[in-house]
């Protein structure tokens, strides 16, 4: 594990200096949190308006300012806010309030066998869509599709030997008829339920941001895809903090451009 950094270090000039981690699932988030060394910001001194489940852990960690999110959990029902909805307004607030350099988007997802996912592995997205927001009339339907290029890291990619494919977001871990059509259409190799909704935002404020998606279940496989995916949570969320942290590792020290 890296010890924690000198945070007075000078930065290069132009360099990144600080980095949202966005993430949807408590299970995804806390080994990252104890990978940089984070601390959950007190309630009293929260960023998030009252009432907002969100919680946000910070640190310094190797020259950068890291904020991890997460929309906590549903106050009346116990689980972690998945979903677009949640993303997005722990996306708004975060950006607002913390004005980022880079967003990262991290989580697992669904892959997709015949575009070449397996379990385990962590794909660095080039593209988000929707798959669930269908609205057949011209020019909506683009805007129900809403999809982006996510911000180019060519390096990371060369650097870390990552694997890329299109990311395609929907509020439901199955996968109807109607969207696997779409997924189809949006060309997509994996399948998550925030990354669109993140992108959406984080475009809307002009903040770079790219998506580290961690294979946990194969939607074209045989098995049931809530039983594969709870089965291979812990396990693939150690592949997803592994990749991060070399990913910010990577990161520290540079431009966005060296990216
Ligand atoms: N996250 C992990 N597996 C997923 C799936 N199959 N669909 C959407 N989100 C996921």
């Amino acid at each position: 594990m890296a010890p924690p950094s000198d945070a007075s270090a000078p930065l290069p000039a132009g360099a990144i200096s600080k980095v949202l981690i966005v993430i949807a699932m408590q299970t995804e988030a806390l080994p990252l949190v104890n990978s940089f060394h984070l601390h959950e910001a007190p309630a009293h001194e929260s960023i998030f308006p009252k009432g907002a489940p969100w919680i946000r852990y910070h640190g310094n960690y190797k020259g950068l300012h890291i904020d991890l999110v997460w929309p906590g959990k549903d106050p009346a029902l116990g689980v972690d806010c998945v979903g677009t909805v949640s993303a997005a307004l722990v996306t708004y607030a975060s950006i607002q309030s913390l004005k980022p350099d880079l967003i990262i988007n991290a989580g697992t997802a669904g892959g997709f066998k015949a575009k070449g996912a397996g379990i385990g592995d962590v794909f660095l997205a080039s593209d988000a869509a929707f798959h669930d927001r269908r609205i057949p009339i011209p020019v909506f339907d683009m805007y129900g599709i809403g999809a982006r290029k996510t911000f180019a890291t060519p390096n990371i990619l060369k650097e870390l030997g990552l694997k890329v494919g299109k990311l395609s977001t929907g509020d439901s871990l199955d996968m109807s008829p109607h969207d696997e059509s779409a997924i189809l259409n949006n060309d997509a190799t994996v399948k998550d339920m925030e990354g669109a909704a993140v992108a959406y935002v984080a475009d809307m404020f002009s903040t770079p941001a790219i998506f580290v998606k961690a294979v946990t279940d194969i939607v074209d496989g045989e098995k049931p895809t809530a039983e594969e995916f709870l089965q291979n949570l812990v396990a693939v969320t150690a592949a997803l903090d592994k990749t991060v942290t070399e990913v910010v590792d990577f990161i520290s020290g540079k431009c966005l451009s060296d990216l």
